[in-house]
């Protein structure tokens, strides 16, 4: 029956949440304290590394307490140069003139005896960037030595300050501090304001087989694990992003693999990746990868003789080249045992629909299958860089107005769901009935689905017909529930938060914020991308989209580059609010 034009997304994405627990404290050992010794022992060590680009670093400073446990810890020193620290993490950071304090980040301030903690920040520099030569923690100058006679003995059996193998999880997020992308968080910190969320984790993403390496002398996969250890984090996001004939539903994100480039998939950007990601030195890591969005669900809706059907898609699905690249990666990543897989589901506004989910859903597992096993996957994830409110508070699916059901409504057009988190919580279901572990979660993208603002209601819509309710009360200001690019009038969601509700392993930030998801006129460039008319403010849609306006921002650049107005709006419009 009615189902609308499912509807896709393109290029969006989110990130990582952790919620701001824990993880900075790198296990080490003697944790059963030292209590017995009465005298307070006081020592440490630090190690500095510096990321240098020319005029601006990022920094470790892993800091380890070899005296007594502490219960809040202030690291400073000074800088040689006229170093400046824009922004950091996994601490408070204060500078004044070259001297910089750290003082422990309200979620954790207990440094146990032996273990290490490390704050991170990026900064500018001009001249040289010579590293400071010496540290204090909690006043006690960083060099090896412990004032007091002797240190606590440690138990032998306990391992040293590398964090340990990790055993699987059932929630990669739960306990876990996310990886910050000092690349991403530099961009948002130069932005006015940004600086409140500078320092939320934000999916890297791995969207061309130059990726891996670093493109244009950014970070390459091994920089951003690499840095991951150092800032102590306990999980990373990337998103594996290439597939053959990519983003067959538009135009903005079309990637540099043609339709039968399986082959090349496979051996140039899977088989790379599985790599580095199986480096032991990375076993403590978990790596959670968000698998190809946007591609299984388009061989589903917009193929096949619907109306809403591309030729490219239709295209892929009959090769079969979607499916065979999501199987290889889950199979060769799932291989790994700090790996964690979520596949894309897309989102209400797409397959929200009863004859787009069921088969959504058997897809997935047929894929799934076909990679080996459907233990390969851990999970699945909504909204990736779209804008579907997360709950909509001021109407639901089992509302009428005079007798009318809100499915009735043009906005929700009979959809079975309002929102992501709802959907989120059935698809699992449908998924689980499909023969997937009853231990798989969900992710949902919270970056750039929080519609605050002036716009916003505060209340529901009149009940005076159904329409008038649901427009009146809904929170996504979209035009049309198919609308993907560079929405105007959103605003940054959910902070990314581990275990947020039932089912759901966490919010996630994959989409990093102020992102473009494709140009709103045509700009020739190399890496795959066209011109999707569903960026450009003055289009009247299509199919997929109930031949509505898009809904656009203008003057947007290629998809995934920075958008500065965007972000701006992003954050301003934010819901919860940004203090
Ligand atoms: C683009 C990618 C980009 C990603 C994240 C996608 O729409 O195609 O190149 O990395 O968005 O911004």
């Amino acid at each position: 029956m009615k189902h609308p034009p499912a509807r896709r997304r393109p290029g969006a994405r989110r990130r990582g949440a952790a919620a701001g627990a824990a993880a900075v404290l790198l296990a080490s050992g003697a944790v059963a304290l030292a209590q017995a010794q009465a005298s307070a022992a006081a020592g440490c060590t630090v190690e500095y590394t510096a990321n240098d680009w020319g005029t601006g670093f990022t920094a470790d400073v892993k800091v380890t307490n070899l005296g007594d446990a502490l219960s809040s810890w202030t690291l400073e020193w000074d800088f040689a140069g006229d170093q400046q620290v824009t922004n950091g993490w996994n601490g408070t950071f204060a500078q004044s003139g070259k001297h910089v304090t750290v003082k422990n980040p309200g979620w954790g301030g207990t440094l146990a005896a032996n273990a290490s903690v490390t704050p991170g920040f990026q900064g500018t520099y001009s001249g040289s960037n010579q590293a400071p030569s010496r540290f204090t923690l909690n006043g006690t100058v960083c060099d090896g030595s412990t004032g007091e006679p002797t240190d606590p003995p440690t138990d032998p059996t306990d391992p040293p300050t590398d964090p340990p193998a990790g055993d699987r999880v059932d929630n990669p997020y739960a306990g876990a501090e996310v990886y910050v992308n000092p690349e991403w968080s530099a961009k948002a910190a130069a932005e006015p304001g940004g600086g409140a969320v500078a320092n939320q984790p934000t999916g890297v993403w791995l969207d061309r087989i130059a990726a891996i390496e670093g493109v244009n002398g950014g970070m390459g996969l091994r920089d951003h694990l690499d840095e991951a250890l150092g800032q102590g984090a306990g999980v990373i996001q990337l998103v594996v992003y290439d597939l053959p004939g990519r983003d067959c539903s538009a135009l903005a994100s079309n990637g540099e693999l043609g339709p039968t480039e399986l082959d090349r998939y496979k051996s140039e950007f899977i088989d790379p990746i599985a790599e580095i990601a199986g480096d032991p030195k990375y076993a403590g890591l978990r790596i959670v990868t968000v698998v190809e969005i946007d591609s299984l669900p388009n061989l589903i809706t917009n193929a096949g003789g619907r109306p809403t059907a591309t030729a490219n898609c239709d295209v892929m699905k009959a090769n079969g080249n979607y499916e065979k690249g999501v199987a290889y990666a889950l199979q060769k990543l799932g291989a790994l045992s700090n790996v964690y897989n979520y596949i894309d589901i897309g989102h209400h506004g797409w397959l929200g629909w009863d004859d787009n989910l069921g088969p959504s859903a058997q897809l997935l597992a047929d894929t799934a299958d076909m990679s080996g096993s459907k233990s390969n996957v851990a999970g699945f994830i909504t909204n990736t860089a779209n804008y579907g409110a997360l709950k909509e508070p001021y109407f639901a699916i089992g509302d009428s107005v005079n007798g009318t059901s809100v499915r009735q409504s043009s906005w929700v057009d009979w959809n079975r769901y309002v929102d992501e988190q709802s959907y989120a919580q059935a698809f699992r279901q449908e998924l689980i009935g499909d023969g997937f572990d009853a231990g798989i979660g969900m992710l949902i993208d919270t970056s750039r689905n929080g519609w605050g603002g002036s716009g916003r209601p505060t209340g529901p819509g009149p009940q005076t017909d159904v329409n008038a309710y649901v427009d009146g009360g809904r929170t996504d200001r979209r035009i049309h529930l198919g609308n993907w690019c560079n929405q105007a009038g959103a605003g940054l969601g959910e902070r990314p938060k581990a275990a947020p509700a039932t089912g759901i392993d966490a919010y996630v930030w994959i989409k990093p914020p102020g992102e473009s998801d494709g140009a709103s006129s045509e700009i020739p460039n190399d890496e795959g991308k066209g011109f999707d008319r569903m960026c450009d403010p003055t289009y009247t849609g299509n199919p997929r989209n109930n031949n509505h306006m898009s809904g656009a921002l203008a003057d947007a650049p290629l998809s995934g580059h920075w958008f500065s107005a965007q972000f701006q709006e992003l954050l301003r419009n934010a819901n919860p609010p940004v203090q």
